[in-house]
């Protein structure tokens, strides 16, 4: 039986993938150290697997818990800019310090599939799509993390990177709304005003169980995509963010946000993506925004009730 170990597995990736991968005859272990307070035991009811509640700076721990599986993918990490800068010496360590450990600690059999961000890209060219090849010039403690992580998992051998586009979708154990379109659409809900600054910036977007899917098309077809980096985005969500408020404002008519001419956005992520060398290997992300938001909607409405 395939043995998984999954980093970070009680968080918004981590979750959801635990339920696309339940089906699958995989031996799967999660070491998460609970940093937001998640219910281990609601956690436990997604899927068979092995609960450790521990943290991946823990050497010895991380040691035996590495040993004997086929898989290792590194989600546990300090998540997005915001919180990075509030936290950088755990973002460091977590992010970046950890990932090395893990790949000087794997053998050449051992697998690695780790996501990082395509916020690495920065600022892209205008009337330019990035793709793997691009310059990477990222723009915050964040990205540059998830830049030297990249670094690490690649000269290990048997690795695959995804760069991922911002996840949009509901994770029913741990929520994000941190995340543009999650957050855009639940201001847009409460009926809350919204301030856009630069709204030309571009961005790509990707639903989270496009994610889940292409961790598991990856496993089970790794010996054709192994030791390269992938964008994982869909490349109908390659939009400005004045192009995504209009789409959710298609959804909540009322939604009321405001252009602000002149002032900069803190966050200077601005680029279009291409998701072609993922798709010449096969897999494509299909779950379009519209049924993201649709998702989103009603999510914030049950939870009104
Ligand atoms: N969500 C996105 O849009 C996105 C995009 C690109 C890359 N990623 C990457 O995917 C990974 C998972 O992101 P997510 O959105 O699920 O974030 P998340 O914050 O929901 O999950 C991170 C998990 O790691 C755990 N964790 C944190 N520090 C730990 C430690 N020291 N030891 C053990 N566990 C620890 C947390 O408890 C949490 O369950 C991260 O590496 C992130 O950089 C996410």
């Amino acid at each position: 039986m395939t043995k998984i170990l999954i980093t970070g597995g009680a968080g918004y990736i981590g979750s959801n993938l635990l339920k696309s991968i339940s089906n699958n005859n995989f031996d799967v272990t999660v070491v998460d150290n609970l940093m937001f307070g998640q219910n281990d035991n609601i956690l436990k009811k997604i899927s068979n697997f092995k609960f450790v509640k521990g943290d991946v700076r823990d050497k010895p721990l991380m040691k035996t818990l590495i040993k004997n599986n086929d898989y290792i993918i590194p989600l546990a990490g300090i998540v997005g800019a915001p919180l990075c800068d509030k936290m950088p010496k755990e973002a460091q360590e977590i992010n970046s310090d950890s990932i090395r450990f893990i790949c000087e600690n794997t053998s050449k059999d051992q697998s690695v599939i780790m996501p990082v961000s395509n916020s690495g890209y920065g600022v892209g060219e205008k009337n330019k799509y990035c793709d793997e090849n691009s310059p990477l010039n990222p723009v915050s403690l964040y990205g540059k993390t998830k830049v030297e992580a990249e670094n690490y998992i690649m000269e290990k051998e048997n690795s695959i990177s995804f760069r991922l586009a911002t996840i949009f979708g509901v994770s029913e154990y741990r929520m994000r709304t941190d995340l543009m379109v999650n957050n855009f659409v639940s201001i847009a809900f409460q009926k809350k005003k919204l301030k856009l600054y630069e709204p030309e910036f571009r961005r790509n977007f990707v639903h989270l169980t496009d994610v889940s899917s292409a961790f598991l098309y990856s496993m089970k077809n790794f010996e054709k995509m192994k030791n390269n980096i992938y964008n994982l985005g869909l490349d109908d969500a390659n939009m400005s963010k004045l192009g995504l408020c209009n789409k959710i404002k298609e959804y909540i008519p009322e939604f009321d946000f405001e252009i602000v001419i002149g002032e900069k956005d803190p966050d200077q992520r601005d680029y279009f993506v291409s998701n072609e060398k993922l798709k010449s290997k096969g897999f494509e992300a299909k779950v379009q925004l519209d049924t993201g938001i649709r998702e989103l909607i009603n999510y914030f409405e049950k939870r009104e009730i």
